[in-house]
């Protein structure tokens, strides 16, 4: 579904902060990003929506990432950013996920319908008509989740999806992605949420893939984890 080919990318020349990556995620797989601070984690999310253009190849669906093709594949890819002040394009909760779902050929009852269902699935149904830049961050950041899942794309990409969300929150963020099927990729230092979700994991160290592997094997490996300022997953330090 998407592929990396011998991928490099410098924010200043000379500097390269994701360094000759390959890699290749399956239909309906879903993959953990992890790595400390800094190690290229959303760099290479923004590489893979276009946000930014590096060396190599970057393929999604068959398709070849550049210009002509970015609005095709942006339409496959749904993405919660780190940030999510930087994603909601439109006033309010409800237009924002209304947009790509009509853009996408839904009428708008359709749209409604499935905008409807989303928010009442995450139990945000208060949040509707609520104004973007009026919520907490963690309501942002359920609203970015919400959003995706209303565009019903085929992969999706999470950059810190729990960060910011309270206990009850995160717990719901996690029944929803292990519940979806489509191709996942998510970056977090939340690796009981990883472990959760993720049947596969890459860490990330200085831009170049660390490890690669069962999310099982990766997140018990304590010398590795602890080598990239990470820890063992609060399940998996209690057995
Ligand atoms: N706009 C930018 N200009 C210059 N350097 C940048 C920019 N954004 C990120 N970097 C650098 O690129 C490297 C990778 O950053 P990135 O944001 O991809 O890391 P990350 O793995 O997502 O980290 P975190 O866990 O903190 O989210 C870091 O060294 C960072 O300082
Ligand atoms: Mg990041």
């Amino acid at each position: 579904m998407i592929e990396f080919s011998h991928v490099s990318f410098a924010y200043e020349p000379g500097k390269e902060v994701i360094r000759d990556l390959s890699f290749r995620l399956e239909d309906g797989e879903s993959v953990g990003l992890i790595g400390a601070n800094g190690a290229g984690k959303s760099t290479l999310m923004k590489l893979l929506l276009g946000l930014l253009r590096g060396e190599g190849e970057i393929t999604a669906d068959g398709i070849r990432l550049e210009k002509k093709t970015l609005a095709e594949i942006r339409r496959k890819i749904g993405f919660v950013l780190q940030n999510s002040d930087n994603q909601m394009f439109m006033p309010t909760v409800y237009d924002d996920m209304m947009f790509a779902p009509m853009n996408y050929g839904m009428t708008r009852e359709e749209a409604e319908k499935k905008v409807d269902a989303v928010l009442a699935r995450l139990e945000l149904t208060a949040l509707r008509d609520r104004y973007n830049h009026k919520l907490s961050g963690g309501e942002k950041k359920m609203a970015a989740i919400a959003a995706v899942l209303a565009m019903e794309p085929e992969a999706v990409l999470m950059d810190e999806p729990t960060s910011g969300l309270d206990p009850y929150n995160r717990r719901l963020i996690i029944r929803t992605v292990r519940g979806m099927r489509e191709t996942k990729l998510i970056a977090s230092h939340d690796l009981d949420m990883i472990l959760d979700c993720c049947s596969r994991v890459i860490l990330l160290s200085e831009g170049r893939i660390a490890a690669d592997g069962r999310a099982e094997d990766v997140l018990r490996d304590r010398a590795l984890l602890e080598a990239n300022h990470l820890e063992l997953p609060l399940s998996l330090s209690r057995s």
